[in-house]
């Protein structure tokens, strides 16, 4: 029997601070702007909010970078703006979860300073390793966004492990202090009255003793000398027993490469040490592991991944469901279809917001925003899309590059948020520190305000419609017409009460099918992106239908 815990009847939307609304008119997103727009969210029927990061940080890494732990950054409004906006999510009965970034931290953070410095108690706060004869490096493992994992620090005298960008040192986390001052940032967010936290790629921290060679693995050598290491469950369980047990509060990891299987040594309901778990092979379906190695979308692939997820946690742990974050591309440029995009964006929000585990939706996806794609690619800022612009696919043409990119680049989906025609798409009054998609004019929120069969009004119906069904939370999962490449049909049924989405992925006109034991004629469609049923699916036509004894 399934646990019962708030976080499991919630919707979470997730705020990517500077490209989400500006309040003070600098050009850059911030809490400010947060404050005006938390009636808005609640609109939509989400009740909480996880922030990707919003502490001091030198911005390397868009904030995944952090200098100070315990405070809010001057450019997003600081603590007074913070709490503000924490007390405004209380009134309105929603939460809000902080981004933990604790894997590394900032070069510039202070400990990083007196770490190379050998300074005590920081001196082993870090990864570092001496020189190698003949300048080899102490293992061959690759940054995952600039080059190898280890930069020389002349100060030091030594190389310090990074597996994102330079200016992200990891943190020696078998280190008691470092465990103990992670512990003391939780507390601090904690007594302050946050409600919980996603921890950024949490499965990293515990790397192999010796730092061995990957023989192994492909790309992204090292992942597997360092992801899901040697004492990473006996660290969270620490977490969780010196701090998350003592408060009212929930954790979400984030976890690349793992399967529903080892994820269950973290999330079992009995056993694990956190509560939810932020897998990647639902973004998988157009791509071999990151969207820099792309294939053409296929259906199966992305059934394949949420039924997996589905079924194998059911009744044991508890899901995570989203299609869309800060890290990947929009999801209709690449699962659905810009042709069709109203029509796509209700189906991918229909082919996943009826599963079971708590939705999460990333500003813009609820008005069906797309990809940006910039003419030159000087314009994108990020360290990991700069860096593949910069050292790969150099023998092909500029153009082809750059259009590498635009399927790509986590760029794609930071771009603001566009709130309505005006100009910067109503994001700010001043300079925007990011470029608009061009495409504000036609998607926006204002205009889908208006509009009752807006993207935006599909979102809220859906999801009024998984908050009052008892089925959408209890209901068993099941897919049906496994091998189509077309459509995605899958039903919740619980004991009284049954639902059925079905969900063309084609431009094509296709029939309609339902398994025996559900019979249309009998179900009442509770929710449909088109005016009309006919005989025949529409382009991507969905289709949710609901019986009740
Ligand atoms: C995962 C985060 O989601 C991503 O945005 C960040 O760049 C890396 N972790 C490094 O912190």
């Amino acid at each position: 029997m399934e646990e019962k815990r708030w976080y499991k009847d919630m919707v979470f939307y997730q705020i990517w601070p500077r490209s989400f609304k500006d309040g003070d008119g600098d050009g850059m997103g911030d809490l400010w702007g947060v404050l005006e727009k938390l009636d808005y969210i609640k609109s939509l029927g989400c009740d909480g909010i996880w922030f990707s990061p919003i502490y001091p940080s030198p911005g390397a890494d868009c904030g995944y970078d952090i200098s100070d732990y315990m405070d809010i950054a001057p450019e997003f409004g600081g603590m007074e703006a913070f709490k503000k906006v924490l007390d405004g999510c209380h009134a309105r009965g929603m939460k809000l979860i902080m981004d933990l970034v604790v894997n590394h931290t900032s070069d510039e953070h202070e400990w990083f300073q007196k770490s190379r410095q050998r300074i005590d108690p920081y001196t082993d706060y870090y990864i570092w390793r001496p020189a190698k004869p003949e300048g080899a490096l102490p293992n061959n493992w690759d940054s995952n966004f600039e080059g190898k994992a280890w930069t020389w620090d002349d100060e030091r005298q030594e190389y310090y492990l990074h597996l994102f960008a330079v200016k992200q040192p990891d943190l020696n986390m078998d280190n008691p202090l470092v465990r103990e001052e992670v512990k003391n940032i939780l507390r601090f967010w904690l007594d302050m009255g946050v409600d919980g936290f996603r921890e950024d790629v949490i499965t990293y921290i515990s790397k192999k003793e010796g730092l061995p060679d990957d023989k192994l693995f492909p790309v992204y050598k090292g992942m597997l000398q360092y992801n899901h290491g040697p004492h990473i469950h006996e660290y969270l369980a620490e977490f969780k027993h010196d701090v998350f047990d003592h408060y009212d509060c929930f954790t979400l990891a984030e976890a690349p490469m793992v399967w529903p299987k080892q994820a269950l040594k973290y999330i079992d309901e009995q056993k694990g040490q956190i509560d939810m778990m932020i897998q990647f092979q639902c973004q998988c379906a157009d791509c071999f592991f990151t969207d820099y190695m792309p294939h053409k979308f296929s259906l199966r692939k992305m059934k394949r991944a949420f039924s997996s997820w589905q079924n194998k946690l059911a009744g044991k742990a508890w899901n995570m469901l989203y299609i869309e974050n800060h890290d990947h591309p929009r999801i209709v440029s690449r699962y659905g279809s810009e042709e069709y995009w109203k029509e796509s964006a209700k189906t991918l929000a229909a082919s996943y917001l009826f599963q079971q585990g708590t939705p999460f939706i990333y500003q813009g996806q609820e008005i069906g925003m797309l990809n940006w794609r910039p003419e030159n690619p000087g314009m994108y800022e990020d360290v990991q899309t700069r860096y593949q612009y910069e050292h790969t696919n150099l023998k092909k043409s500029p153009k082809a590059r750059l259009k590498k990119l635009w399927r790509a680049s986590r760029d794609s989906a930071r771009t603001p948020m566009q709130w309505d025609s005006s100009e910067n798409a109503g994001f700010t009054t001043g300079e925007p520190w990011f470029y608009v998609n061009e495409n504000y004019k036609k998607i926006n929120v204002a205009q889908q305000e208006g509009q009752r069969y807006s993207v935006l009004n599909f979102y809220r119906k859906a999801i009024q419609l998984r908050k009052t069904l008892p089925v959408v939370r209890y209901g068993r999962y099941k897919e049906h017409f496994k091998l189509s490449n077309k459509q995605y049909v899958y039903s919740r049924q619980m004991p009284g009460e049954k639902i059925l989405v079905i969900c063309s992925f084609t431009k094509r006109k296709l029939e309609v099918r339902a398994p025996r034991s559900f019979d249309l004629r009998t179900g009442r469609l509770i929710l449909t992106n088109y005016p009309a049923q006919e005989r025949f699916l529409q382009p991507y036509e969905c289709r949710v239908y609901h019986w009740k004894e």
